[in-house]
């Protein structure tokens, strides 16, 4: 399963490199290196609150102090959920 993250202007004001810092490390921990692909990503079109992470058609909206949560709440489930 491929997860987009938007590092274009915007979302790297709001803090898109610790995003990708802590999803990276994340990854690692958990061994799901073969699982979940991390790839930049240009502007999505959705600058919102937050850094743009894609996964699949959904755009969420992940700040860095939520990025451990999101890993585990969002990431983690759709790529067991994709098998
Ligand atoms: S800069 Fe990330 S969605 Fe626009």
């Amino acid at each position: 399963m491929r997860v987009w993250i938007c590092i274009g202007s915007s979302c790297h004001v709001r803090g898109s490199k610790e995003v990708i810092e802590t999803l990276t490390g994340l990854v690692k921990e958990n061994h799901v290196k073969a699982e979940i692909e991390l790839a930049g990503s240009f502007c999505m079109g959705a600058c919102s609150k937050g850094v743009s992470v894609r996964i699949g058609e959904r755009i969420y909206h992940v700040r860095p102090e939520d990025a451990k949560d999101f890993f585990y709440e969002v990431i983690l489930k759709e790529a067991e959920r994709c098998g």
